[in-house]
């Protein structure tokens, strides 16, 4: 028996928004963090070899900064997403945890270290050796990046699985085939928003322009490895699954425009800052340098949209569907029913008209919830305005074949019915009377489309393994 847990209603946002906004303001800070030990590491060697006589003013201020962004900020938004995932995907963080709780373990220590590094110096520097707080730094930002490296190898692990498949070996799992790409980009990102942060806080310092000119031509060499950013998106995209390269390259509208909105805004920060800071030595002042880092959270948006949008219909990529039902469920799913095991009661005030578009309104959180509202964004009565009943029973039917990045439908004929009647009559604005639908003959017709679609995915042929998969 699978576990079963409900997904949260946020109205007229579907969870899946929900769960990526919290994720993206979360990577934000957190790469931040990450870019902003390094950062500092380089000035506070700056100051002790004297080579810029405000490099540790700027230590100082930027500290105060990045203390209070990723300590308070990253650890809450860091503890947001732990709260947002259980209510939109239990099951989903559930195998992240089972899976992999040795490297969970492992990332939480490096995170304490991170913290106790971090305060210590926030406490005494102004009582330490030079070089005793640039020990300190470097174990911050030692710390801070190994949990980059270790969170990195599980998000990567859902898109990549690779030979975990077969050997279900943590190994596997952590070093899977977009390991490395992800880790190298991210780290980049990291340093970039570093220092483009430094550009806003330099500004921000009570100094000469001059000097404030000098401190911003050192903070820009950390945008230089963003020379690598193209060949390292191509890695990436080179060792993506095929599907999931496709939605992203074109065949899914949205998923397209969301790269090339994240290639387009990091295209402007580095021609901007390879071309002016860079080679030009040119001045940058506060608000422009604001506008970059806000160009910086755009393509970091776009990036981690695209990253989350090209599992689909997968959370975890044929282990788990978005929606948490097990590929190898849905056979099973479809004789018994997705209602018999999901005890829980609609978190709603509506009244029903039947207990046929309850059950309804059930199917549609159990199966669709996830990526669809019913009339807010996403919503499956817009998206089936024009078609008319037997329109909506077939192509729900054959989910997994109207779009390959849907999941198949994992119900009975009957759940289907009721799904169905619960769309027409949330469209038909929820009348207090709505007629049972009981006519054997439809439910024929739906039973000879749900086994004309199969139980399996759509692009199940493009799949290297696929256990227990099968019709
Ligand atoms: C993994 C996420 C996901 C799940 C789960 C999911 N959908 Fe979708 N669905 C989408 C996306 C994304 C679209 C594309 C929306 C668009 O074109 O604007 C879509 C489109 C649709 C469409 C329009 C298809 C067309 O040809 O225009 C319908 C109808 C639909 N979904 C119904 C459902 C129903 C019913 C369920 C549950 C049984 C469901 N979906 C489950 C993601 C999902």
């Amino acid at each position: 028996m699978p576990d079963v847990y409900p997904i949260n209603d946020y109205g007229p946002i579907m969870p899946g928004l929900v769960m990526g906004m919290v994720a993206i303001v979360h990577v934000f800070l957190a790469q931040f963090a990450v870019g902003g030990g390094i950062l500092l590491c380089y000035f506070q060697w700056l100051k002790m070899t004297g080579r810029d006589a405000n490099a540790g003013r700027f230590v100082d201020g930027y500290f105060k900064v990045l203390v209070l962004i990723s300590f308070v900020m990253g650890a809450l938004t860091g503890v947001a997403i732990w709260f947002t995932a259980i209510q939109i995907s239990a099951g989903t963080i559930g195998s992240m945890v089972l899976n992999f709780h040795w490297l969970w373990a492992t990332e939480w220590t490096f995170f304490c270290l991170e913290i106790a590094a971090g305060y210590s110096f926030y406490r005494y520097h102004a009582r330490l050796s030079d070089r005793t707080s640039l020990w300190l730094l470097a174990i911050y930002a030692f710390a801070a990046w190994m949990s980059l490296f270790l969170i990195n190898g599980i998000l990567s692990w859902q898109l990549t699985p690779g030979n975990w498949l077969k050997t279900e070996s943590v190994a596997d799992g952590f070093f899977n085939p977009s390991f490395w790409p992800s880790l190298l980009f991210r780290t980049v990102v990291s340093v970039t928003l570093a220092a483009l942060a430094a550009c806003v806080v330099i500004n921000l310092m009570k100094i000469d322009r001059e000097a404030k000119a000098r401190l911003i031509h050192r903070a820009s060499l950390l945008l230089v490895p963003m020379l690598s950013m193209p060949l390292l998106g191509v890695w990436f995209l080179a060792v993506m699954p095929a599907d999931s390269r496709g939605w992203v390259l074109g065949e899914s509208p949205a998923m397209m425009l969301f790269l090339n909105i994240s290639i387009a805004a990091s295209l402007l920060i580095g021609a901007y800052a390879i071309v002016g800071l860079v080679i030009k030595n040119l001045y940058i002042n506060g608000a422009t340098a604001t506008l970059l880092l806000l160009l910086a959270f755009g393509a970091t948006a776009g990036g981690e949209f695209v990253r989350e949008g090209a599992r689909k219909p997968f959370s975890i990529r044929q282990v788990l569907y978005s929606n948490s039902i097990r590929p190898e469920d849905v056979a099973r799913l479809r004789e018994v029913g997705c209602l018999a095991d999901d005890p829980y009661p609609l978190k709603t005030d509506i009244e029903f008209p039947n207990l046929q578009v309850r059950d309804g309104a059930k199917v549609f959180r159990r199966q669709c919830a996830v990526c669809h509202t019913v009339e807010g964004t996403n919503g499956v009565t817009h998206l089936t305005n024009t078609w008319d009943a037997d329109q909506m029973r077939m192509n729900i039917a054959k989910l997994q074949k109207t779009k390959p990045f849907m999941p198949p439908f994992a119900g009975t004929a009957d759940e289907l019915e009721s799904l169905v009647q619960f769309l027409r009559w949330s469209h038909d604005d929820r009348p207090e009377e709505w007629k049972l639908s009981d006519d054997p003959a439809t439910l024929d017709r739906i039973q000879v489309w749900l086994d004309e679609a199969g139980t399996k995915p759509g692009n199940f042929k493009q799949y290297e393994e696929l256990a227990g998969v099968g019709d």
